[in-house]
Protein backbone atom coordinates (compact mmCIF):
# COMPACT_ATOMS: atom_id res chain seq x y z
CA UNK A 1 0.00 0.00 0.00
CA UNK A 2 2.80 2.66 1.30
CA UNK A 3 4.55 1.33 -1.97
CA UNK A 4 2.06 2.49 -4.03
CA UNK A 5 1.16 5.28 -2.66
CA UNK A 6 4.51 6.40 -2.92
CA UNK A 7 4.54 5.18 -6.82
CA UNK A 8 1.59 7.76 -7.48
CA UNK A 9 3.17 10.71 -5.71
CA UNK A 10 5.96 9.97 -8.07
CA UNK A 11 3.79 9.67 -11.07
CA UNK A 12 2.42 13.09 -9.95
CA UNK A 13 5.69 14.58 -9.40
CA UNK A 14 7.41 13.60 -12.85
CA UNK A 15 3.99 14.63 -14.88
CA UNK A 16 4.14 18.01 -13.39
CA UNK A 17 8.15 17.95 -14.06
CA UNK A 18 7.29 17.44 -18.03
CA UNK A 19 4.23 19.84 -18.38
CA UNK A 20 6.51 22.48 -16.61
CA UNK A 21 9.71 21.71 -18.86
CA UNK A 22 7.59 22.44 -21.73
CA UNK A 23 5.72 25.28 -20.93
CA UNK A 24 9.38 26.75 -19.45
CA UNK A 25 10.96 25.58 -22.78
CA UNK A 26 8.00 27.58 -24.81
CA UNK A 27 8.55 30.69 -22.84
CA UNK A 28 12.71 30.39 -22.81
CA UNK A 29 12.75 29.78 -26.84
CA UNK A 30 9.43 32.14 -27.65
CA UNK A 31 10.20 35.14 -25.44
CA UNK A 32 12.86 36.43 -27.80
CA UNK A 33 10.75 37.02 -30.84
CA UNK A 34 7.92 39.21 -28.86
CA UNK A 35 9.86 42.37 -29.76
CA UNK A 36 9.32 41.94 -33.50
CA UNK A 37 5.50 41.86 -33.93
CA UNK A 38 3.38 44.89 -34.27
CA UNK A 39 1.93 46.48 -31.37
CA UNK A 40 -1.71 44.82 -31.54
CA UNK A 41 -0.33 41.55 -32.27
CA UNK A 42 2.36 41.63 -29.15
CA UNK A 43 -0.43 42.62 -26.97
CA UNK A 44 -2.26 39.25 -27.70
CA UNK A 45 1.37 37.37 -27.80
CA UNK A 46 2.97 38.97 -24.39
CA UNK A 47 -0.68 38.14 -23.20
CA UNK A 48 -0.07 34.24 -23.85
CA UNK A 49 3.43 34.75 -22.61
CA UNK A 50 2.62 36.46 -19.04
CA UNK A 51 -0.29 33.95 -18.70
CA UNK A 52 2.02 31.23 -18.77
CA UNK A 53 4.67 32.98 -17.39
CA UNK A 54 2.41 33.23 -14.16
CA UNK A 55 1.22 29.50 -14.56
CA UNK A 56 5.07 28.60 -14.29
CA UNK A 57 5.13 30.51 -10.70
CA UNK A 58 1.88 29.06 -9.74
CA UNK A 59 3.26 25.33 -11.08
CA UNK A 60 6.79 25.81 -9.18
CA UNK A 61 4.99 26.62 -5.68
CA UNK A 62 3.21 24.12 -6.03
CA UNK A 63 5.70 21.07 -7.24
CA UNK A 64 8.00 22.42 -4.35
CA UNK A 65 5.42 21.84 -1.71
CA UNK A 66 4.21 17.93 -3.61
CA UNK A 67 8.19 17.38 -3.51
CA UNK A 68 9.08 18.40 0.04
CA UNK A 69 5.33 17.14 1.85
CA UNK A 70 5.99 13.62 0.55
CA UNK A 71 9.91 13.59 0.69
CA UNK A 72 10.60 12.99 -2.83
CA UNK A 73 13.95 12.32 -4.38
CA UNK A 74 15.69 12.79 -0.91
CA UNK A 75 17.75 9.79 -1.16
CA UNK A 76 20.67 9.77 2.03
CA UNK A 77 23.10 12.35 1.04
CA UNK A 78 21.20 14.95 -1.28
CA UNK A 79 22.05 17.74 -0.40
CA UNK A 80 25.68 17.01 -1.55
CA UNK A 81 25.33 15.55 -4.61
CA UNK A 82 25.76 18.57 -7.43
CA UNK A 83 22.78 16.88 -9.57
CA UNK A 84 20.33 17.40 -7.16
CA UNK A 85 21.73 20.72 -6.36
CA UNK A 86 21.27 21.61 -9.72
CA UNK A 87 17.53 20.69 -9.87
CA UNK A 88 16.71 22.74 -6.82
CA UNK A 89 18.55 25.79 -8.16
CA UNK A 90 15.59 26.30 -10.98
CA UNK A 91 12.69 26.62 -7.86
CA UNK A 92 13.98 30.06 -6.65
CA UNK A 93 15.35 31.22 -10.42
CA UNK A 94 11.93 30.13 -12.05
CA UNK A 95 9.85 31.97 -9.17
CA UNK A 96 11.91 35.44 -9.82
CA UNK A 97 11.73 35.33 -13.56
CA UNK A 98 7.79 35.74 -13.42
CA UNK A 99 8.37 38.36 -10.84
CA UNK A 100 10.76 40.43 -13.14
CA UNK A 101 8.28 39.86 -15.87
CA UNK A 102 5.53 41.47 -13.80
CA UNK A 103 7.91 44.59 -12.84
CA UNK A 104 8.84 45.16 -16.09
CA UNK A 105 5.87 44.83 -17.42
CA UNK A 106 4.24 47.26 -15.02
CA UNK A 107 6.34 50.10 -16.46
CA UNK A 108 5.41 49.34 -20.05
CA UNK A 109 4.01 51.57 -22.45
CA UNK A 110 1.09 49.32 -23.72
CA UNK A 111 -1.32 46.88 -22.48
CA UNK A 112 -0.85 43.65 -20.54
CA UNK A 113 -3.32 41.63 -19.47
CA UNK A 114 -2.23 38.36 -18.11
CA UNK A 115 -4.99 35.61 -18.77
CA UNK A 116 -6.67 38.29 -20.94
CA UNK A 117 -8.10 40.25 -17.34
CA UNK A 118 -4.80 40.61 -15.08
CA UNK A 119 -3.97 43.96 -16.20
CA UNK A 120 -0.31 44.05 -14.75
CA UNK A 121 0.77 46.99 -16.91
CA UNK A 122 -1.56 48.91 -14.77
CA UNK A 123 0.77 48.26 -11.39
CA UNK A 124 2.86 51.58 -12.01
CA UNK A 125 3.08 54.53 -14.17
CA UNK A 126 5.00 54.08 -17.44
CA UNK A 127 8.81 54.44 -17.32
CA UNK A 128 11.16 53.69 -19.96
CA UNK A 129 14.32 53.39 -18.43
CA UNK A 130 12.39 51.21 -15.65
CA UNK A 131 11.40 49.24 -17.89
CA UNK A 132 14.41 48.94 -20.14
CA UNK A 133 16.12 47.83 -16.64
CA UNK A 134 13.94 44.66 -15.61
CA UNK A 135 13.63 43.82 -19.50
CA UNK A 136 17.42 43.32 -19.67
CA UNK A 137 17.40 41.75 -16.52
CA UNK A 138 14.69 39.24 -17.43
CA UNK A 139 17.19 38.70 -20.78
CA UNK A 140 19.80 38.02 -18.61
CA UNK A 141 18.23 35.62 -16.15
CA UNK A 142 16.56 33.58 -19.35
CA UNK A 143 20.14 33.26 -20.69
CA UNK A 144 21.32 31.51 -16.79
CA UNK A 145 18.26 29.78 -16.97
CA UNK A 146 18.82 28.54 -20.78
CA UNK A 147 22.63 27.38 -19.68
CA UNK A 148 21.58 25.57 -16.55
CA UNK A 149 18.38 23.98 -18.41
CA UNK A 150 21.48 22.87 -20.73
CA UNK A 151 23.68 21.03 -17.87
CA UNK A 152 20.49 19.51 -16.53
CA UNK A 153 19.69 17.88 -19.49
CA UNK A 154 23.51 16.55 -19.70
CA UNK A 155 23.49 15.54 -16.53
CA UNK A 156 20.29 13.71 -16.34
CA UNK A 157 21.37 12.13 -19.68
CA UNK A 158 24.96 10.80 -18.39
CA UNK A 159 23.40 9.28 -15.36
CA UNK A 160 21.31 7.41 -17.58
CA UNK A 161 23.88 5.80 -19.52
CA UNK A 162 25.93 5.05 -16.18
C1 LIG B 1 9.44 31.63 -16.22
C2 LIG B 1 8.72 32.53 -16.85
C3 LIG B 1 9.23 33.36 -18.00
C4 LIG B 1 10.22 33.10 -18.92
C5 LIG B 1 11.09 31.84 -19.02
C6 LIG B 1 10.31 34.25 -19.79
C7 LIG B 1 11.21 34.38 -20.85
C8 LIG B 1 11.37 35.51 -21.62
C9 LIG B 1 12.40 35.71 -22.60
C10 LIG B 1 13.48 34.70 -22.98
C11 LIG B 1 12.23 36.95 -23.13
C12 LIG B 1 13.11 37.66 -24.17
C13 LIG B 1 14.00 38.65 -23.43
C14 LIG B 1 14.64 39.70 -24.30
O1 LIG B 1 14.17 39.96 -25.41
O2 LIG B 1 15.65 40.31 -23.83
C15 LIG B 1 11.07 37.52 -22.51
C16 LIG B 1 10.56 38.76 -22.83
C17 LIG B 1 9.45 39.30 -22.23
N1 LIG B 1 8.72 38.76 -21.19
FE1 LIG B 1 9.07 36.99 -20.28
N2 LIG B 1 9.37 35.17 -19.40
C18 LIG B 1 8.70 34.68 -18.31
C19 LIG B 1 7.69 35.29 -17.61
C20 LIG B 1 7.14 36.51 -17.93
C21 LIG B 1 6.05 37.15 -17.23
C22 LIG B 1 5.31 36.56 -16.01
C23 LIG B 1 5.79 38.32 -17.86
C24 LIG B 1 4.77 39.38 -17.59
C25 LIG B 1 3.89 39.38 -16.64
C26 LIG B 1 6.73 38.42 -18.98
C27 LIG B 1 6.77 39.47 -19.87
C28 LIG B 1 7.70 39.62 -20.87
C29 LIG B 1 7.76 40.76 -21.77
C30 LIG B 1 6.83 41.97 -21.79
C31 LIG B 1 8.87 40.56 -22.60
C32 LIG B 1 9.45 41.52 -23.66
C33 LIG B 1 8.76 41.58 -24.95
C34 LIG B 1 9.52 42.58 -25.82
O3 LIG B 1 10.53 42.18 -26.41
O4 LIG B 1 9.08 43.72 -25.90
N3 LIG B 1 7.53 37.32 -18.97
N4 LIG B 1 10.58 36.64 -21.59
Amino acid sequence: MAGSKKKFYYTVAKTLHWFAAFIITFNLLSGWRLGGFPLNQKEVLIMIHSGIGVTIFALMIFRWWWRKTRKLYTPPGWKKRPSMLLQWIFYPLLLIQPVIGVIQVAYIDYEVRAFGFINFSALAADDAKLHGLFLQLHGQTAWLLIALVLLHGLDRSRSAFI
